[in-house]
């Protein structure tokens, strides 16, 4: 969603913020902008559309204080006026987050006098600030009674029109970095937007704020000065530049064989950092998107391997429903980024409710990290593309492990089968390696030209589907949907006509013959079918068009190397599109919005 960047220093900021958007575009945004003082005023550049519409009306000015921002429309359409930074009087702010009581707030400020332009909630958390700055004459106290007054999330850069060579930064929910290098002091919603200044960076945490001058960062907690423990990004910057890829996504899908190989490596090794969660007698997964569908994978691995009964639920309806959770439930939150908005509020739910929470987070110090009781981070470095791809093998490889230690536990699992497990753990980056062999480009030119697209598998196949199918239609914009194979007779078999693509998933034996019977349906039919299936699997060549086989020494790990190939094929399908592959329209890597 919207990204934030300031810098002020010794050097020429404009450039400075321009790049840090530029690193922040993968986050999804819809207009972009930019303030500085110049002479003894505020001068807000803002644009609709990409970063580059911005850059072509930017001024020759060479201010050493910026602020810059990337909006994602929530109040209001994308539009020029409706772009960040807003100014106020003698406010001028850059917003991440949401004001939910923004409405009433601004019919007290319009009977206060105040006008307004755009349709943005940020407009109004400005005029708020003005408001009280121009009560209180004292910029901290001003920004303290700022938690009393709005509500909902947000994370905030403020310009004061009387002080020309400070950046103000504070954070309520909206995460906010500050970092330094021998030029001058940044802040920024995300890492990648200073990574290439520096690895060093102060986490904001709510309730502080931050003063940014030229040579100086002062963070203030409760009126007085506090140190805070500077972090240190363990991650190669090359983990946030393309390297040669063509988009960060195809880049991403690669560095899986390597993010693995690591994650298996140091989680083998560490074998107690992986819970165990024998004790607990009711277990949720509670995610959104691809995270909530690496939780359907991890509710049957858990099932299947630890005997132990498992729901999986989106969190958009998890905190809003009745749960029944209690001491002896376990709640394990899924997020790549530890900040989408729904997940945080399951996450605080099932804390009151005396759950205990498990996290599995890909970005350090991120809310639900610091929120959870126990956070496993899957260390899959920056993610950028807005198509998760790593960090989402990477949550199932965490489910696998999960319950490979549960079935150790409950003596489920053998000797036997252990040895097997474990060879299974260490070939799965070749096996990934292998399968990203494959010119996935003739089968996605099947499917390039279609409109509608069906997924079908039973079980876990069916959940691996849930995965490929949203990959498929995040990025190429083909309607795509998963059906368990079994239902597609159910009513969705009316819309398989001649050539209509079929996408069907084979990698549990058990049920392998079922679902070749629900692919000879659609085959009858004149569908188009594509198999994904495990190598052993015997498949008559009647029943498939094209046929795309995986191997897996062990079933723990299989649903991870049959998702590559599905993975590619949407890239592919994409590309033969000509689509912003990185950037798809209307989508935010991370959603702090409900
Ligand atoms: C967005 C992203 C998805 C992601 C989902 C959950 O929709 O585009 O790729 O799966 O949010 O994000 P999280 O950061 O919580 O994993």
């Amino acid at each position: 969603m919207c990204g934030i960047i300031g810098y002020n220093g010794k050097q020429n900021a404009i450039p400075i913020v321009i790049n840090g958007l530029k690193n922040l575009e993968y986050r999804g945004y819809d207009s972009a902008g930019i303030a500085y003082f110049l002479g003894n005023d505020f001068k807000i550049i803002k644009e609709k559309g990409r970063i580059s519409s911005l850059e072509e009306i930017l001024e020759d000015d060479e201010p050493t204080l910026c602020i810059g921002h990337t909006r994602w429309a929530t109040h209001g359409k994308p539009s020029r006026i409706n772009s960040h930074p807003h100014q106020v009087g003698d406010i001028t702010i850059v917003h991440n987050g949401i004001i939910e009581n923004y409405a009433s707030l601004k019919e007290e400020l319009m009977k206060e006098g105040y006008k307004f332009q755009s349709e943005t909630d940020t407009e109004v958390a400005a005029a708020v600030i003005d408001s009280l700055y121009k009560k209180t004459k004292d910029k901290l106290l001003t920004l303290e009674k700022l938690n009393e007054v709005l509500k909902g999330s947000y994370a905030l850069l403020i310009l004061f029109k009387d002080e020309k060579d400070t950046i103000y930064a504070l954070r309520e929910g909206s995460p906010l970095i500050v970092a330094s290098n021998e030029t001058g002091n940044f802040v920024a919603s995300d890492i990648p937007a200073i990574l290439e200044y520096t690895k060093n960076y102060y986490l904001l945490e709510h309730g502080e704020i931050a003063i940014i001058k030229k040579d100086k960062v002062t963070f203030i907690k409760d009126k007085k000065e506090i140190t805070k423990e500077l972090l240190t990004f363990k991650f190669d910057i090359s983990s946030a530049k393309k390297e040669g890829y063509p988009h960060y996504m195809l880049k991403e899908i690669h560095e899986q064989p390597e993010v693995i190989k690591n994650f298996i490596e140091h989680y083998l090794t560490n074998f107690n950092l992986i819970p165990d969660i024998s004790k607990y007698e009711k277990i949720h997964i509670v995610a959104c998107g691809s995270a909530y569908h690496a939780g359907l994978i991890g509710s049957f691995l858990i099932e299947e391997y630890g005997n132990m009964e498992v729901s999986t639920y989106v969190a958009s309806e998890y905190r809003y429903k009745k749960n029944f959770l209690n001491e002896k439930t376990l709640v394990i939150l899924i997020s790549q980024s530890g900040e989408t908005a729904d997940t945080i509020a399951s996450l605080r739910l099932a804390k009151e409710q005396k759950a205990t929470t498990i996290g599995i987070v890909n970005v350090v110090g991120s809310t639900i990290a610091r929120e959870v009781d126990e956070v496993i981070y899957i260390n899959a470095g920056c993610e950028i593309a807005v198509a998760t791809t790593k960090a989402y093998t990477l949550q199932v490889l965490t489910f696998s492990l999960i319950a490979y230690k549960l079935g150790l536990k409950k003596g489920i699992i053998t000797k036997e089968k252990q040895k097997e497990i474990e060879e299974g753990y260490k070939l799965l980056p070749s096996e990934i390696s292998k399968v990203l062999k494959v010119d996935y480009k003739k089968y996605a030119a099947r499917i390039a030209t279609k409109k509608n697209v069906f997924f079908i598998g039973r079980l876990i196949d069916y959940c691996i589907c849930e995965e490929g199918s949203l990959k498929l239609k995040e990025i190429s914009y083909i309607h795509s949907e998963t059906y368990p194979a079994g239902e597609l007779k159910h009513g969705t078999i009316s819309l398989i006509e001649k050539n209509t693509p079929v996408i069907a998933v084979i990698t549990d034996s058990k049920i392998a013959e079922k679902t070749i019977s629900n692919i000879k349906e659609v085959k009858a039919r004149g569908a188009y079918t594509l198999v994904v299936k495990r190598k052993d699997i015997p498949l008559h060549e009647d029943t498939f068009d094209d046929l795309i086989e995986v191997e897996g020494l062990s079933d723990l790990v299989l649903s991870i190397v049959t998702i590559i190939p599905l993975q590619m094929l949407a890239y592919e399908v994409a590309n033969i599109l000509g689509y912003d592959i990185d950037k798809p329209r209307n989508l935010a890597k991370s959603v702090t919005v409900e």
